[in-house]
């Protein structure tokens, strides 16, 4: 089956009612046939009326004739060849399934499908999605992570923590209902987290984490690249920006503010050590860290204005830090006769400064000429 000329699936039960589990693969052939005896264990011991979507990306390793080989009505194939990737098979899956529960999951046998009806019932207690979490109270992972993998984990679960509440938002096992992903707009994911995609734009709020166990892959390897990575941190810069609006490009500022503070006390420490006077040493290291925060910020906390003249918005950049720049100088002056420490006052100054600084450049230096809906 072609997913450009894909009939209305699968479903033997009327629409609305019943569950397709969304199962994406690419070069999953020898997981497949153990994956569905799983399957058709929990149908038969749950009495679940479900169907099983495998959304495939055209892997040419026999999935598509082993799949056919089992004559199951209710395992279907859907072999991908446009806009191919993890997060658009998972959101073709969910589209092209009509019933009420839409369960995804990996193919590797790393999500265990006996944990389904939990997740069910929590869907039926009214919660809108239910997560499979490696790190709710209960859940576990196989012991053999290394370090390296854990931390980045970690790291990455720890970046998505004002996103939402969930203990393991980079889960790809979870239960949400058709209604709630028909909500959804404006669906734009890079890379790998649809899970993320999907909680954001159909703004969820009714969320639950079911502890499991999340099981090592036994065949084939894993298609989690350093690239997809790379990709993730870009698709969360796209769900600030859609969740926080304005706040998301004062966040995006500081960060990009602290970052050229290290780099101005970077190049000032090799200037020193380069043998330049103190007073050159601190004047380039401030020219070097205005224009590292000028190409950052316009690249991306003000990323909407990219396309207007690069020189007015260079000139007026450097007005802005030199305005900026006094309104710390008096500020804290100012906080020096009223408190005795004095490191409180500088602080409230460059407060003061990068707020100044922040408001010239979204609203004047870096506006926006046409207002999005
Ligand atoms: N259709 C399609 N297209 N499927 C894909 C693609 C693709 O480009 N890339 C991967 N898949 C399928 C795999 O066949 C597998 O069934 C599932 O997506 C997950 O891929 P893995 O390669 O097993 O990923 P992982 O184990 O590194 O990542 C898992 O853990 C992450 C959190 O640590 C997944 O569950 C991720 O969703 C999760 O974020
Ligand atoms: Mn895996």
């Amino acid at each position: 089956m072609n997913a450009d000329t894909v009939p209305p699936p699968v479903a033997a039960a009327p629409a609305g009612t019943g569950v397709t589990i969304v199962i994406p693969t690419y070069h999953e052939v020898l997981s497949i046939p153990h994956l569905v005896e799983r399957l058709k264990a929990l149908r038969e011991s749950s009495g679940l009326d479900l169907d099983v979507l495998l959304m495939d990306d055209d892997s040419r390793d026999g999935s598509e004739e082993l799949v056919e080989s089992l004559v199951l009505p209710w395992v279907k194939l859907v072999t991908r060849r446009a806009n191919r990737g993890l997060s658009h098979a998972v959101l073709d899956g969910l589209m092209l399934s009509t019933r009420e529960i839409l369960v995804v999951m990996d193919a590797d046998l790393s999500h265990p499908p006996e944990k389904i009806p939990e997740m069910l019932a929590a869907l039926d207690e009214g919660m809108e999605v239910a997560v499979g979490s490696r790190f709710a109270d209960g859940g576990s992972t196989a012991d053999d992570w290394g370090l390296l993998r854990w931390l980045n984990s970690r790291v990455a679960t720890l970046l998505a923590l004002p996103l939402t509440t969930l203990s393991d938002p980079m889960s790809g096992f979870f239960a949400i209902r058709r209604t709630t992903v028909l909500a959804g707009r404006d669906f734009n994911p890079v890379g790998y987290k649809i899970l993320l995609e999907l909680i954001i734009k159909c703004r969820c709020r009714r969320v639950i984490d079911i502890p499991i166990h999340f099981d090592n892959r036994r065949f084939g390897e894993s298609k989690l690249s350093f690239k997809e990575q790379l990709k993730y941190i870009q698709h969360l810069r796209r769900l600030y920006i859609y969740k926080y609006g304005t706040w998301s490009h004062l966040i995006q500022f500081l960060v990009v503010g602290l970052s050229g503070l290290a780099v101005n006390l970077v190049a000032l420490t090799g200037f020193l050590h380069l043998g330049f006077g103190e007073k050159q040493a601190v004047a380039i290291a401030i020219v070097i860290s205005m224009l590292w925060n000028f190409a950052l910020n316009r690249r991306f906390s003000f990323s909407y204005a990219r396309h207007q003249s690069i020189a007015r918005q260079f000139f007026g950049f450097v007005a802005a830090c030199s305005v900026g720049a006094v309104v710390n100088y008096f500020t804290t002056l100012q906080l020096w006769e009223v408190t005795r420490y004095k490191q409180l006052a500088a602080l409230v100054g460059v407060l003061a400064g990068t707020f100044f600084n922040f408001i010239a450049s979204r609203f004047v230096i870096f506006r926006s000429q046409h207002v999005k809906p």
